[in-house]
């Protein structure tokens, strides 16, 4: 049995980034001192002992956040956000269920599975459209096919990559291109709000493309449709990103369950690492 110290709080991760790093600060300025955890050193199941401790996870890593949330969780921990969050939340098609589900809107989708041979369905729809896998980040394998053409080979581009999931592709009506709102919601409530715009000649919006943001207000809609999206995955962390219809409309486009905040705490000011931090330690206490 590997005995982990007495700590009541964890974090769990891989590599710290600014984000992990303002977390960590955040607890040692309320006095606090929290183990750190990571995928390496949770190996041998199950051998653990989190019994009673928050173990907030922040690995980079969807799949290591999953396993890692999973382990703290048989050994009595409870990982922040749950192993069942993070596994639909790392998985598009999952999270538009259970957003669907709830009753959110979703960007209307089409889906062609690993053993898609359907060619001709393809003709039928409105071109352009945004085409992407069920799981990935950082807007990789993001693409857009203008055409029936263009779209069957990115679809049997992605039927020769190994990895099962990623053969699998999603095809989107698009909203407004090059431009998303992410809401930050924490503990059900909503604490931050950016417009991110993709940088010249990108017409995708992640920060990591390095796009540029600026606050955003919500109004009312905006603020419980993100509550919504939320609750619907049971995320107590979450990053809902939202599109336009150029209408008005808007679409709830994913959900990130260990989502990033520096360009969201650069834009808007907003200490989300605290909130995170605080919410941690209320629910410690409960
Ligand atoms: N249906 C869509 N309509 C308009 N833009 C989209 C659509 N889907 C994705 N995008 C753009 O591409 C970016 C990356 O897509 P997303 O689905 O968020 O994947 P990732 O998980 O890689 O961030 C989004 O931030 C958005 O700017
Ligand atoms: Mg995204």
């Amino acid at each position: 049995m590997v005995a982990h110290d007495k700590s009541l709080i964890w974090v769990s991760l891989d590599i710290k980034r600014v984000e992990e790093e303002c977390i960590m600060a955040e607890f040692t300025k309320r006095g606090l001192k929290v183990g750190v955890t990571g995928s390496r050193e949770l190996k041998a199941m199950p051998h653990y002992d989190f019994k009673g401790s928050i173990v907030l996870i922040r690995n980079m890593s969807a799949v290591n956040s999953i396993y890692v949330a999973a382990i703290a969780d048989a050994s009595g921990g409870v990982p922040v956000n749950s192993t069942s969050t993070l596994v639909i939340g790392h998985d598009k098609i999952l999270t538009y269920a259970a957003l669907a589900k709830r009753g959110l809107k979703i960007p209307r989708s089409f889906i062609a599975l690993e053993d898609f041979r359907e060619y001709e369905d393809l003709e039928k729809l409105k071109f352009p459209v945004i085409v992407k896998p069920p799981i990935g980040s950082w807007g990789r394998l993001v693409s857009v096919a203008k055409n029936s053409n263009t779209l069957k080979s990115i679809i049997s581009h992605g039927s020769l990559l190994e990895t099962p999931h990623l053969k699998v592709r999603l095809i989107q009506e698009p909203g407004m291109l090059g431009v998303d709102v992410r809401c930050f919601v924490v503990g059900g409530s909503l604490i931050a709000c950016m417009e991110r715009r993709g940088p010249p000649g990108e017409w995708r919006s992640n920060a990591a493309l390095g796009g540029a943001a600026r606050p955003y207000k919500p109004d009312c809609d905006v603020e419980e449709a993100s509550i919504k999206a939320a609750e619907s995955l049971n995320a107590e962390i979450a990053g809902v990103d939202l599109i336009f219809d150029g209408k008005g409309e808007f679409y709830v486009n994913e959900v990130n369950v260990v989502p990033e905040f520096k360009a969201l705490m650069k834009a808007t000011g907003v200490n989300v690492a605290g909130a995170i931090v605080d919410y941690v330690l209320w629910k410690a206490r409960r």
